[in-house]
């Protein structure tokens, strides 16, 4: 328990811990298996299963398909943003001993309930037979690297924390796009303009969209170490702080589209903002990839922000792949995962993902300025780890929290909600 007590701690500090103990040592080993030799079909399981991720997906694949003519790739998504039906679905893939070859999974917490369970295999060779150690920033490394193992192979690295505008909507209430709100009260302010001007002021969705914007006003409302000490102990649940920090979602809350619950997924409350029905949706950039691919262009038809009182903050994210034990063609996946570390997989995905390359020899010049802002905040914002996206805390106690936040969407008691989060953080932190 200590072991994964320092991880989540770690990956609440750091992160970018793509943690590692225990692990498969004892179970028959994939990890010899040469990508050289691979052939026949390649299961990767992700949910990026359509609009703008499956763009991205598919961008990655035609990378695969260019590097390994000899394999065929066997698309084995689960639709739901965040993974929010794709986890439970692996999980019982896993269980019932049918793993695909490669599966996502989110840098940080998340990958120790794999780790723990023994279903993954280590690929700390991985990494050095393709020089991967080298490609990346060693920073990077460091935190991927715990007990001397790696477990996975990150695509990309994403942020939570960001707020996406329509430019026309923030004008017509008055408000000047090129100067966002630098706290939580003036951003409040701002959103009671938007609804004076009879706009939804801030768009979102259903439960892990929620997640997301109540990680985000944690973040703003307790600052970095307040928020880092929610998932290390350090912060008490039951504080003050917290219950002022869980008031302002509360309020920031009651600006949002009442039919939130009703909406699919993330693309269709950004997609309120792009129609111009509202005014802000706070979305991870993800998000970026579907305003590119729709055409909208930045500064004219949005814009977009850290969330205010996060400025200087990099609430980060990261999907990974990885190799399962029981692989059924572990070649193929580690031909996969070659695809995935690569300078040019890495290029191709994520300039069509919205994310920036963890792969620092993967060329950036045609990446949108979003992006390339996002490589510049990155390299010197303070990290810290997502709570809705794995990086902060392991699936379970990510799905209490959940249902916790669904229920406050409903009934706003402030107490239940903080009483709920407190008692969570109390079973998975003993
Ligand atoms: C993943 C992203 C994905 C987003 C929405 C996140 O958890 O890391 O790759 O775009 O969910 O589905």
């Amino acid at each position: 328990m200590r072991r994964r007590l320092s991880l989540i701690a770690a990956a609440a500090t750091l992160g970018l811990t793509l943690a590692g103990c225990g692990g498969a040592a004892e179970t028959p080993s994939n990890t010899a298996a040469p990508a050289s030799e691979a052939t026949g079909k390649v299961g990767v399981f992700t949910w990026w299963a359509d609009g703008s991720e499956k763009v991205g997906l598919d961008a990655l694949v035609k990378v695969f398909n260019t590097d390994y003519p000899g394999l065929t790739f066997d698309n084995l998504a689960v639709a739901g943003g965040a993974g929010s039906q794709a986890k439970s679905v692996l999980a019982a893939q896993l269980k019932a001993g049918n793993p695909p070859d490669s599966f996502q999974a989110h840098a940080g917490a998340e990958l120790q309930d794999y780790i723990d369970a023994e279903q993954l295999e280590d690929l700390t060779s991985f990494y050095t037979d393709n020089n991967l150690t080298d490609q990346f920033p060693k920073d990077l490394i460091d935190r991927l690297t715990v007990d001397g193992k790696i477990y996975s192979v990150p695509s990309n690295i994403h942020r939570s924390n960001v707020v996406w505008a329509n430019v026309e909507v923030l004008k017509d209430a008055g408000l000047d796009p090129t100067k966002p709100a630098e706290d939580l009260d003036a951003w409040i302010a701002d959103l009671e303009k938007i609804k004076a001007s009879g706009k939804t002021p801030l768009a979102v969705a259903g439960s892990w969209t929620q997640v997301q914007l109540f990680e985000n006003v944690l973040l703003s409302s307790l600052g970095v170490d307040g928020y880092n000490g929610l998932w290390d102990g350090a912060t008490d649940w039951k504080g003050a702080d917290v219950t002022k920090a869980i008031e302002s979602y509360k309020k920031v809350l009651s600006y949002t589209n009442t039919d939130r619950d009703s909406l699919s997924d993330w693309a269709p409350a950004t997609q309120l903002v792009q129609d111009g029905a509202a005014g802000y949706n706070l979305m991870g950039d993800w998000a970026e990839a579907k305003f590119a691919q729709d055409g909208d262009v930045a500064g004219t038809d949005y814009t977009y922000f850290p969330m205010p009182g996060t400025k200087g903050v990099f609430n980060f994210l990261a999907d990974s792949f990885t190799l399962p034990v029981g692989a059924p063609n572990p070649a193929g996946a580690k031909a996969w995962l070659t695809t995935i570390g690569s300078a040019e997989g890495q290029a191709a995905f994520n300039k069509a993902k919205g994310s920036i390359p963890a792969n620092t020899t993967a060329k950036t010049d045609d990446f949108s300025e979003y992006q390339k802002s996002a490589i510049k905040d990155f390299s010197q914002d303070k990290i810290v780890s997502s709570l809705a996206h794995g990086a902060a805390v392991p699936v379970a106690w990510l799905n209490d929290l959940s249902t916790a936040v669904s229920k406050f969407g409903g009934d706003n008691d402030v107490a239940a909600l903080q009483e709920s989060a407190a008692t969570t953080a109390e079973k998975f932190a003993k």
